[in-house]
């Protein structure tokens, strides 16, 4: 047998001192078994956290996946190891702070926006797609939009909203009558056709046309903020917090789109709290409200897209507030 079948065996049996032996004798940490598993995934299925925490020590990957892409925090979850699982949690956080690469191996395109917004996009009635059949936004997730539009409307006043996509958000905000309700879009058919439906002669609306990070200096402050953009990174997210403190009024609310990492369970979990903590370092505190998305999800709604982009049972829907006001 070899050394990394070894390290396996030590890490399915929980034997920590022969994983640490064995790592010390140069067993590769990061090898994959006939199954496709690594020994960190080994340790964590079978409730190891000791052995796990020695195999993170030496450097194993925490975001490996199985041939059925599942991490070494899924099999965690799935064994139902709290110890294990708050090991791998904190580890893929820490690697996520520095790294961010999760997020970045989601979005293909070296740059943020890439040439999407250069190419054509498609409208039907259930989905808005960019030229590589990639949705960019789908009717299924009306009922979250509406859940984001009561909570951004919850205190009234001026609402803003970055990204127009299909309109569910910005038709779901105007139900509740804001003072003013500005959005912001970047896309010069989404937008063409923003004025072909009228959006243009509504009384309290106001449509930016151009990227958020271009039209920052037309902005102004506003009771409830919103924002879902596409082809975008996370550090394009982070960056878009930064501005939070000059953007959202003292009370305001301000949510976003969370499909962070919506393909895999944990990595959406490891990115749930990565944000949590971000914006709890500029000052906010953020709820994730969970809403179960499993029925209005059926495999007929992915036909011909590219990229299923959200696989999981529950959404996290967050709501932030300036820690101030939650005191
Ligand atoms: C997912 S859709 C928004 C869906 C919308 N929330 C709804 O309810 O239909 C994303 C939108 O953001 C726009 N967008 C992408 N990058 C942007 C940027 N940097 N600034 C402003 N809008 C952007 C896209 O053109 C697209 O219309």
């Amino acid at each position: 047998m070899g050394e990394g079948e070894l390290l396996c065996e030590a890490a399915r049996a929980g034997d920590s001192a022969k994983v640490r032996a064995l790592v010390e004798a140069g067993a590769d940490v990061s090898y994959f078994d006939g199954e496709g598993l690594t020994p960190l995934m080994h340790a964590a299925k079978h409730g190891h956290a000791d052995a796990a925490k020695s195999l993170l020590e030496a450097g194993a990957p925490w975001n490996a996946l199985s041939p059925s892409g599942l991490s070494a925090g899924d099999f965690a979850m799935e064994s139902g190891n709290q110890d294990a699982f708050d090991l791998l949690l904190n580890a893929g956080i820490q690697a996520e702070l520095v790294l961010g690469t999760i997020a970045r191996a989601t979005n293909d395109n070296g740059d943020s926006n890439g040439d999407y917004l250069e190419d054509r996009v498609t409208f039907s009635e259930d989905k808005l797609m960019d030229s590589n059949s990639k949705a960019i936004m789908m009717a299924w997730e009306k009922p979250l939009m509406e859940a984001h539009a009561k909570a951004v409307c919850s205190g009234g006043g001026h609402i803003l909203n970055i990204g127009f996509g299909m309109g569910l958000v910005d038709t779901a905000i105007q139900q509740y009558a804001p003072v003013t309700h500005t959005i912001v879009e970047a896309h010069p058919e989404v937008y063409d056709r923003m004025l072909r439906t009228g959006w243009g002669k509504k009384d309290n609306v106001k449509i930016i046309f151009g990227r958020w990070q271009d039209v920052l200096s037309q902005l102004e402050s506003y009771d409830g903020i919103f924002f879902d953009t596409y082809g975008e990174y996370y550090e394009d997210l982070r960056e878009f917090h930064q501005h939070l403190p000059v953007l959202l009024k003292l009370g305001g609310i301000y949510s976003f789109f969370n499909g962070l990492c919506g393909g895999n369970a944990f990595f959406h979990v490891v990115y749930c709290q990565l944000v949590s903590l971000e914006l709890q370092n500029l000052g906010y505190f953020t709820q994730l409200i969970p809403l179960p998305v499993k029925d209005c999800l059926g495999e007929e709604v992915w036909e011909g897209v590219k990229h299923k982009y959200w696989q999981l049972d529950t959404y996290y829907l967050p709501v932030c507030q300036s820690l101030q006001d939650s005191e």
